[in-house]
């Protein structure tokens, strides 16, 4: 049984899926992509985003790729490393698609080829290239891609780089950039996500109540404040607390939502630990 009869929804509120119609664009993630689009529009070359596991990063991920894309100058695409198997051939065929071109190469030196000649081409064409590179942390053990990618960053013309990477995962990168001296420098800006203040996490459940068309006054005050301190602002913890909460309001037909409801729902589903 569904709670959205009970609060007259018209979306699933707190839904885990990266859905764009609920991006809410809080003060951290803000931050974040003002500063990647920086980088990103002035061709640095590479920048680094990392933040603890759902804190919003592929969300991050997507709401630049739709914002570069919405700009003719530019053409952005998305690689996500799902683990850090891959072969490097799957890698380049990867890059190689997403700038079109469809022929097959015998071997790596004459995609890479294939690759700078149409960078090249996108540059002469007035097109920024950008690559967003998500999950990255799965480029952990995978030195062969970091300097592949530091390869890439060599191509410069009219004083900017031909390809820009937009890196984005976990702190477990760290380690394996640090250890390549020369891809680290050409790090133009490291940020990280930090998890949602407790005013952004108010706001952020606030603001999807009101996009899936609920009441946004649901929680009171002190539910809100716990929810924050349940989830230390992590919004993945905050859906999964909220989307309990709705549950277990409809089924009691108890509203608002009080602090004591959430500190019952915290203990019984134990969050901490499942995640
Ligand atoms: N700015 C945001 N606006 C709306 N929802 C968000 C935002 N950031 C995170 N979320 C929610 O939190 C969930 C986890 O975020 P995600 O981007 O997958 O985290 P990460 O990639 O850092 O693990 C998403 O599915 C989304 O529902
Ligand atoms: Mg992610």
């Amino acid at each position: 049984m569904g709670f959205e009869d009970f609060f007259h929804l018209k979306l699933d509120p707190f839904s885990n899926v990266p859905d764009p119609r609920f991006f809410f664009s809080s003060y951290e993630h803000k931050l974040a992509i003002v500063k990647i689009l920086y980088t990103i529009d002035k061709m640095r070359g590479l920048s680094l985003l990392v933040g603890d596991v759902g804190t919003g990063k592929t969300t991050v991920s997507r709401k630049l790729l739709l914002t570069i894309n919405k700009n003719p100058n530019f053409k952005a695409g998305l690689i996500v490393l799902t683990n850090n198997h891959f072969k490097l051939s799957w890698f380049l065929d990867r890059v190689a698609k997403f700038l079109n071109i469809d022929d097959d190469y015998d071997n790596y030196e004459e995609i890479k080829g294939a690759i700078i000649s149409k960078l090249i081409s996108y540059y002469k064409s007035n097109k920024k290239v950008v690559l967003i590179i998500d999950e990255a942390n799965n480029l952990k053990e995978r030195d062969d891609i970091i300097e592949e990618i530091r390869g890439f960053l060599n191509y410069e013309l009219g004083n900017r780089k031909l390809m820009t990477f937009v890196l984005i995962g976990t702190k477990e990168i760290l380690p394996y950039v640090r250890r390549n001296e020369s891809f680290y420098q050409r790090i133009a800006m490291k940020l990280q996500l930090k998890p949602l203040s407790l005013t952004s996490t108010k706001e952020y459940i606030k603001y999807r109540l009101k996009i899936a068309g609920a009441d946004v006054n649901i929680f009171t005050d002190d539910a809100l404040n716990i929810i924050h301190e349940a989830s230390n602002g992590i919004p993945r913890l905050i859906n999964i607390i909220c989307d309990n909460a709705l549950l277990d309001a409809a089924l009691q037909k108890k509203l608002p939502i009080d602090g004591n409801m959430i500190k019952d729902i915290s203990k019984l589903y134990s969050i901490e630990s499942e995640i």
